[in-house]
C-alpha cells in the first residue's frame, strides 16, 4: 500500500479526497460530536472551579489528552510564537507548565512576562483560554516538578539546547544514551535549566461551541480585590 511522508495510509472511502485543497479542507466537518450544554448562568464565580469541571468533563467524554495545551508568548521585538506544551496545573495561582528556561519560550518569557494559553476539546466543542503574565516558580518547586518526570522525560532534558539544530537523530540517541546513564547512576539529578512556569491570569475565557453556531462565550476578568467579573461576549 502507497504511503504518504507521514506514513498515512491513502485517504479511506468517505473522507475528503481529491479536489482543491481549500476544498478538501471545506468539507472537513467542525462540531461534529455531541455537544454538551453549558449554561453560564449557572457557572461558578472562580474560573478555576469551572475549568476543573469542565476538564473532569473532558476526561470523562474521551477527549484526547485534554492536558494539552497551546502557549503564545512574544520577543523583545514583538514576533510571536505559539506551541503546545503540558498543562502541569491549575489553581489560585495561576496555570502551569514547565520548560526549559534557555529554551526560546524561556528566553521570550525573560523578556516579556505576557502570555497566552489555549485548548481545544473537539469532542466537546469546548475552548478555554488564558491570558495574563507568567513568572517562574522556585527552583525547589521547579526541582521537584522535574524529579516526578519519566526518567525518559528526565534524560531528555538533561540533553538539553532545546530547539537549537542538531547533526543528526543519530547524534541526539547517542546523547540521550549518555544522558541515561548519568540519571540510573543518580536519580536525583536536576537538569538546571527545567522550569515550572505560572501564568497568572488576567482572563480566563470559556466557548461552548453549539451545531446552530449560537456559541456561547463566558470572559472572567481579574478585578483588583482577587474577585472575578464575569461578561458574555459575541460569539
Ligand atoms: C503534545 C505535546 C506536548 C508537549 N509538551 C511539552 C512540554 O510540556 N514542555 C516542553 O518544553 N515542550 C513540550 N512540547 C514540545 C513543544 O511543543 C516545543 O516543540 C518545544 O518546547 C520547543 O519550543 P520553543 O522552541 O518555542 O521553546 C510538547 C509538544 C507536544 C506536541
Amino acid at each position: 500500500m502507497e504511503r504518504d511522508s507521514t506514513g498515512a495510509e491513502p485517504a479511506k472511502a468517505g473522507a475528503p479526497a481529491g479536489g482543491s485543497l481549500r476544498d478538501r479542507l471545506r468539507s472537513i466537518p467542525v462540531f461534529a460530536a455531541e455537544i454538551p450544554s453549558f449554561d453560564p448562568v449557572a457557572a461558578p464565580g472562580d474560573p478555576v472551579e469551572l475549568f476543573t469541571q469542565w476538564l473532569d468533563h473532558a476526561v470523562a467524554a474521551g477527549v484526547p489528552e485534554p492536558h494539552v495545551m497551546n502557549l503564545a508568548t512574544s520577543d523583545a521585538g514583538n514576533r510571536v510564537a505559539s506551541r503546545f506544551l503540558i498543562l502541569k496545573d491549575a489553581g489560585p495561582r495561576g496555570w502551569s507548565f514547565a520548560t526549559g528556561s534557555t529554551s526560546p519560550k524561556g528566553r521570550d518569557l525573560a523578556a516579556n512576562p505576557h502570555a497566552a494559553l489555549a485548548c481545544y476539546w473537539p469532542r466537546v466543542a469546548r475552548q478555554i483560554r488564558v491570558g495574563g503574565t507568567v513568572a517562574p516558580e522556585s527552583p525547589q518547586t521547579s526541582a521537584a516538578d522535574f524529579l516526578a518526570r519519566s526518567a525518559e522525560a528526565r534524560a531528555e532534558a538533561l540533553v538539553g539546547g532545546q530547539s537549537a539544530p542538531m547533526e543528526s537523530v543519530e547524534q541526539h540517541e547517542n546523547e540521550l544514551a549518555e544522558a541515561r546513564s548519568r540519571v540510573a547512576a543518580d536519580p536525583s539529578l536536576v537538569a538546571p535549566q527545567w522550569t515550572l512556569y505560572t501564568l497568572r491570569p488576567e482572563y480566563v475565557e470559556f466557548w461552548q461551541g453549539a451545531k446552530d453556531r449560537n456559541h456561547i462565550r463566558l470572559r472572567y476578568t481579574a478585578a483588583g480585590d482577587g474577585g472575578w467579573d464575569r461578561v458574555l461576549l459575541r460569539p
